[in-house]
C-alpha cells in the first residue's frame, strides 16, 4: 500500500455563475484546467439571500458530460426540456448525465424565493468518454435521507458517501465509470485512511476548517483544493487543538485521457463537436423548457 501526497495546492477563486449568484471555483482556473474525469468544482455560496433577492441559473444548456449538485443548505428547483422537474433539498443530490443534450434551468424554490435564506451547496462536471457523449440524459436524484452514511469506531468521523465507498459503506448511486464522491467530516482529534484505488486521479477541497492531507501532512484550509500522486490512500486528519470540525470533499475518478474541447456549457472531443452542439441548441435540436 502506497500513501498518496499532496502535490499541488490551490486557491478557489470567486466569481459569479448563472444568473449572478457567488462561487468559489478552485477549477478550471488558469493554474488547474482540470482533473481528469472532473471538468469543473463550484462552491456555491454560503450565500444569505432576502426575501425575493435569491439567484439561481435560467434556462441553459448542457452536452458532453455529467453535473452533479450537492445541496448543504437552500432548495432548488429545476426543469428541463425533456419535461423533467425536481426539487433539491439540504443533502440531497441530483447526479443529471446531459449526455447528448439538455436545455435546463436551476433556480431557487418558490418557497426559498418567498423567505430567503442562505444557499450553500456544491457543482461538480464530470466528462463523459467520446462514445458516451451522445447518450440519451438520464437523472438519479437522492433524497438525504438515501446517501449513506459512516462513522468510524471513535465517532470523530463521519462521511456521507455520494458515489463510491468508505469506511465499507457503498453509494447508492450508479456511475459511468467508477467514480468517488464523499463529504467527511473530522471532528477535532479525528483522522481517517480513505482508500483511493491506484488507477484514480484525485482531488481534495476543504470546505471548512483546516486539514492535515496526506503522507506529507500538507495543511489546507477552506477553499483550497489539493491533488494528489498516485497511491491507494489517503490520510485525513483534523489537529486534535483544532477549533472546528474539517469539512471536506473528495472526488476521485479513472482519467478519460482523451482530447477536450471546451466551450460554456459544452464539453466535446473536437472543435467540430462544438460547432455541432452549438448549431443543435440554436436550432432548438436541445429542446426547449415549456413554462
Ligand atoms: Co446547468
Amino acid at each position: 500500500m502506497q500513501k498518496r501526497k499532496i502535490i499541488q495546492v490551490v486557491n478557489a477563486i470567486r466569481t459569479l455563475e448563472g444568473g449572478g449568484f457567488p462561487v468559489r471555483r478552485p477549477f478550471p482556473i488558469a493554474g488547474l484546467l482540470d482533473v481528469d474525469p472532473f471538468l469543473l468544482l463550484d462552491h456555491l455560496g454560503p450565500v444569505n439571500w432576502g426575501p425575493g433577492e435569491g439567484i439561481g441559473a435560467p434556462d441553459h444548456p448542457h452536452r458532453g458530460f455529467e453535473t452533479v449538485t450537492y445541496l448543504l443548505s437552500g432548495e432548488i428547483e429545476h426543469k428541463d426540456s425533456a419535461g423533467h422537474s425536481g426539487k433539491l433539498a439540504p443533502g440531497d443530490v441530483q447526479w443529471m448525465t446531459a449526455g447528448s443534450g439538455v436545455v435546463h434551468s436551476e433556480l431557487p424554490s418558490e418557497s426559498f424565493m418567498r423567505d430567503g435564506g442562505t444557499m450553500h451547496g456544491f457543482q461538480v462536471w464530470i466528462n463523459l468518454p467520446a462514445k458516451d457523449k451522445m447518450i440519451s440524459p438520464r437523472y438519479q436524484e437522492i433524497p438525504a435521507s438515501d446517501i449513506p452514511v459512516a462513522h468510524d469506531e471513535d465517532g470523530l468521523v463521519s462521511v456521507r458517501v455520494i458515489a463510491g465507498k468508505a469506511l465499507g459503506i457503498e453509494a447508492v448511486i450508479d456511475t459511468h465509470t467508477p467514480i468517488i464522491y464523499l463529504h467527511y467530516t473530522l471532528h477535532p482529534g479525528g483522522s481517517v485512511e480513505q482508500e483511493i484505488p491506484s488507477d484514480h486521479n484525485a482531488l481534495v477541497y476543504v470546505v471548512s476548517g483546516e486539514a492535515t492531507l496526506g503522507i506529507n501532512k500538507k495543511k489546507l484550509s477552506e477553499g483550497q483544493l489539493g491533488t494528489m500522486s498516485t497511491g491507494d490512500s489517503l490520510l485525513l486528519k483534523n489537529a486534535d487543538n483544532a477549533s472546528q470540525p474539517v469539512e471536506l470533499l473528495i472526488l476521485a475518478g479513472i482519467p478519460i485521457g482523451e482530447s477536450l474541447v471546451r466551450h460554456g456549457p459544452f464539453v466535446m472531443n473536437t472543435d467540430e463537436e462544438i460547432r455541432q452542439a452549438i448549431e443543435d441548441y440554436r436550432t432548438g435540436k436541445m429542446g426547449v423548457i415549456e413554462q
